[in-house]
């Protein structure tokens, strides 16, 4: 996933310490070989949050939240992977190669593209400072200069090349198309956005990265948003968000998501800054898991119309994967016509807040909706209803939701708990990639097997490898589940001796695999002795042989029900079932 060759991240995990960094972020102890805290990641009184100096990786008993250094800046500081890197490295005064050069050459013209949006957005407020007709409109919508400020409004001017003559003696057009500040038609650059209000839209970071620009009379379109640039991708950008998270002393708990500019900025200038909007566009899966990174809790904020209901139910369908438990979304309609900057306007802060405690939560805007759409109680009607539940239950990852909502389901539908229960394991079992076998989703613990000990245990200790290399098996081996996640670990260590646990989980970034691997180290203690380890090890590389060996076994067996066995094969046969019968003499002995 990464555009940066894998030896720089092994090498910037192996220099950077992750108790240094989380240690800045917040108040560690010592606690035997570890470090706890309370958990950033959710709340509690008690620390169940612990760093591993030895593993680089940090784990919460409370809410299972884990990773290593860069998977914690990415959660704590709401930066993307590139980011947490480049912020890695610019610490520790190194300097990051890129893959290949034309790739280093866009990156590092991307971040020449920043000061552009920077400076554009600091032009933008002087223009609007000096358009007394700009001015106007905002008062008119009761905006206060303290929120304008907050949320750097400009104005772009009139003319088709002011933007374009002022910036031109320093940067280069190309440069400024290519931001999006300038457009062209029949090869002719002009200002992209004229005599418009001006949206500054940021990243996580506060930096602008595209603008929304909207009229100021009744000409169309009425607003403009940026073209897709290097900087700014509409579905992921969320308006506001920047401005949310700087606005109290605290990070927001819950965030409000609206449709529009003004919906945003006219809640926060009333007190109610928790809010986002997306830029135009349904809410995404990208923008939801942006969301519950920050929050635990959402309102979906739509109009009380069709279009608002259906809306809704869009984001109900996007939010159900990214649900689990203790993570909430609640939606909230407001009358016909109205959107939260003009339901302010006429009955108030009070009113609106109002509406966000007694919002809809997502289980009974789910099941109102499957009414609404299935209304007949006869057989077809619920049957159809069912149906439809199951596909979306099949979706949602909070178990405890969803064992909730079912119940109610049963009572409604008057088909037992269970029944629906088993409805929801698909007919069809597609095959899993490989590691969810290890860890199948879903389960809470995961069963211990002598492939997932063994994997845990190099995982938290690669060096261990070393004492292996008679056991690696062959590629030609019967396949059990996991091995080839083993084989692949192993290849990792043979290649990198020295890798941590921390730079190993990285090459599963952004992969199923990751969350998988990331669990099985919960298995070992830091503080068990290496002999124990070591031990640990050989014994479940000594059960994965003789389970390959049974497989093969079983396999030879099986033919031979059918036809006799070549030469070969029997020969095989004789030897597995010696080796078997060794194998277990030596247990027992
Ligand atoms: P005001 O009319 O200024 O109150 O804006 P609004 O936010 O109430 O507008 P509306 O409800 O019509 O639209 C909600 C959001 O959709 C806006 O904030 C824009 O992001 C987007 N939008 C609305 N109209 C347009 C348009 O003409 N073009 C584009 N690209 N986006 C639009
Ligand atoms: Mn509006």
């Amino acid at each position: 996933m990464s555009r940066i060759p894998q030896p720089f991240i092994d090498d910037l995990l192996a220099r950077v310490d992750i108790v240094e960094i989380i240690q800045e972020c917040l108040p560690l102890k010592q606690a035997g070989h570890e470090f706890k805290a309370c958990c950033p990641f959710h709340n509690e009184k008690t620390p169940s949050f612990y760093v591993s100096p030895q593993k680089q990786f940090y784990h919460c008993f409370g809410c299972g939240a884990h990773g290593t250094v860069i998977g914690f800046l990415i959660d704590y500081e709401h930066l993307d992977f590139l980011e947490t890197v480049e912020t890695l490295a610019n610490r520790m005064g190194i300097e990051i190669p890129h893959e290949n050069r034309s790739i280093g050459d866009r990156s590092e013209s991307q971040l020449s593209l920043y000061p552009i949006m920077e400076e554009a957005t600091q032009w933008y407020t002087r223009q609007l400072q000096q358009t007394p007709e700009a001015r106007t409109y905002l008062a008119q919508r009761g905006l206060n200069a303290e929120v304008i400020h907050k949320y750097r409004l400009g104005y772009a001017p009139a003319a088709w090349d002011t933007l374009l003559k002022k910036f031109s003696q320093h940067y280069s057009p190309a440069q400024l198309e290519q931001v999006g500040l300038l457009s062209r038609s029949d090869n002719r650059l002009y200002d992209r956005f004229r005599k418009r209000i001006m949206f500054p839209i940021r990243d996580a970071r506060g930096r602008p990265v595209g603008f929304g620009g909207r009229v100021i009379d009744d000409s169309t379109p009425k607003y403009l948003n940026s073209s897709e640039t290097p900087l700014f991708h509409k579905g992921k950008e969320l308006y506001g968000l920047h401005e949310a998270r700087q606005a109290g002393a605290a990070a927001p708990t819950d965030l409000v998501i609206v449709e529009g500019y003004l919906d945003v900025i006219s809640l926060a200038q009333t007190g109610i800054s928790n809010t986002v909007a997306t830029l135009g566009t349904a809410t995404t899966s990208e923008h939801l898991q942006h969301i519950y990174r920050m929050v635990d809790k959402v309102y979906f904020c739509f109009d009380g119309d069709r279009a608002g209901r259906k809306a809704a139910w869009r984001a109900l369908e996007q939010t159900l994967p990214i649900l689990a438990d203790g993570r909430e979304a609640y939606f909230l309609f407001l009358p016909e016509g109205e959107d939260p900057d003009s339901f302010i306007r006429k009955y108030g802060n009070a009113k609106f807040q109002q509406r966000l405690v007694t919002a809809t939560p997502l289980s009974a805007f789910f099941l109102n909706e499957l009414h609404h759409r299935h209304p007949d109680g006869n057989m077809e009607s619920r049957a159809a209803l069912l149906e439809e539940a199951i596909h979306l239950l099949r979706l949602l990852e909070a178990p405890i939701l969803q064992e909730l909502i079912i119940d109610t389901l049963a009572k409604e539908t008057l088909i037992s708990p269970n029944r629906i229960m088993q409805k929801l394991i698909p007919t069809h079992p597609f095959r899993r990639p490989e590691l969810s076998q290890i860890a199948p989703s879903g389960f809470r613990t995961i069963q211990r097997t002598p492939i997932r000990t063994a994997i845990a245990i190099l995982l938290a200790h690669p060096h261990l490898a070393q004492n292996l290399s008679k056991w690696i098996t062959d590629p030609d081996e019967p396949i059990i589940h996991g091995s080839n996640i083993l084989r692949e670990l192993l290849e990792i260590i043979r290649i990198n001796p020295h890798i941590s646990t921390a730079a190993i989980l990285e090459r599963w970034r952004g992969k199923p695999e990751y969350q998988h691997l990331s669990k099985l180290l919960e298995w070992i203690e830091t503080e068990q002795d290496e002999e124990i380890n070591i031990q640990e090890l050989q014994d479940a590389f000594k059960r994965i042989r003789e389970q390959q060996i049974t497989r093969r076994v079983d396999g030879l067996l099986a033919i031979a029900r059918n036809q006799s066995l070549d030469k070969q094969q029997k020969a095989e046969l004789k030897s597995l079932l010696s080796m078997n019968s060794q194998c277990r003499q030596k247990d027992a002995g």
